[in-house]
């Protein structure tokens, strides 16, 4: 019997408007979703504000990125002080994105990890293989060596959620089957209590991330350590409201 809530974040990405995102919170608003989900919105930053200030107080916010310090002279970069400023209590960390795309390193996401929860942010924490190290074998390592790297940056794992996000799952349509899930996340755990402890194993949430709609939702929901969802495209849709409502 699992103690650990499910979880859904949605990760609205470099996505949507005032309008768009201001009619999608409003069917979050009014749709009747799971109590037992934990439910938790990344905004752009621009937006957090918005965000906060628009969705129903139950509904959590998540930044989707920021920076290692406090404040100080690092153009474009936001911190974790202004993100709870806010009045937002999560961020997004290590997503592929940041790692492929703007080629953050896991030392760079080491930092960020230990900074965002010495200010009291809870933290999303993702990691996930690529293609190319999928299909050389290479999966374990990668995510174990991804984990470490968040593993001694936490102090506190009650404010962290470990998101398992193949990148080839990512944006592509491709889902990783239920089991491909299961599998990854099993060893998740196993690694947790081989290399952190027992209770940071039995307690800390792995989500799935990677393509989740509301037609394949369920059957990963139903996987014994599958803990919830990261959920991109389909998280500014109002079929987001049937992946919460995954596990009712
Ligand atoms: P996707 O994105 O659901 O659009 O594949 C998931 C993510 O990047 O978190």
């Amino acid at each position: 019997m699992t103690l650990r809530r499910f979880f859904v974040g949605g990760n609205w990405k470099m996505n949507g408007s005032r309008e768009s995102l201001g009619d999608l919170m409003k069917t979050l608003n009014s749709s009747g979703l799971d109590q037992n989900t934990e439910v938790v919105c990344g905004a752009p930053s621009l937006y957090l504000d918005f965000a906060r200030s628009s969705l129903d107080p139950r509904i959590g916010v998540a930044a989707q990125n920021c920076y290692k310090v406090a404040k100080g002279a690092f153009t474009g970069e936001i911190s974790p002080a202004m993100i709870q400023d806010c009045g937002v209590d999560w961020v997004i960390l290590g997503h592929s994105e940041r790692r492929h795309v703007f080629g953050e390193s896991d030392e760079l996401i080491g930092q960020k990890v230990a900074h965002a929860l010495e200010s009291e942010l809870s933290v999303v924490a993702c990691i996930g293989e690529t293609l190319e190290e999928r299909e050389a074998g290479t999966t374990e390592e990668v995510v174990y060596s991804q984990t470490q790297v968040i593993a001694d940056n936490v102090k506190d794992w009650g404010k962290v959620v470990l998101a398992y996000e193949p990148v080839w799952a990512i944006g592509t349509g491709k889902t990783a089957s239920p089991e491909q899930a299961q599998e990854v996340h099993e060893k998740l755990r196993a690694w947790l209590r081989a290399n952190v402890a027992d209770d940071v194993a039995d307690s800390v949430r792995i989500i799935y991330g990677g393509s989740v709609t509301a037609a394949n939702c369920r059957e990963l929901a139903s996987q014994d350590d599958v803990d919830g969802f990261l959920v991109g495209g389909a998280s500014l849709k109002p079929e987001f409201v049937d992946i919460i409502n995954a596990r009712a």
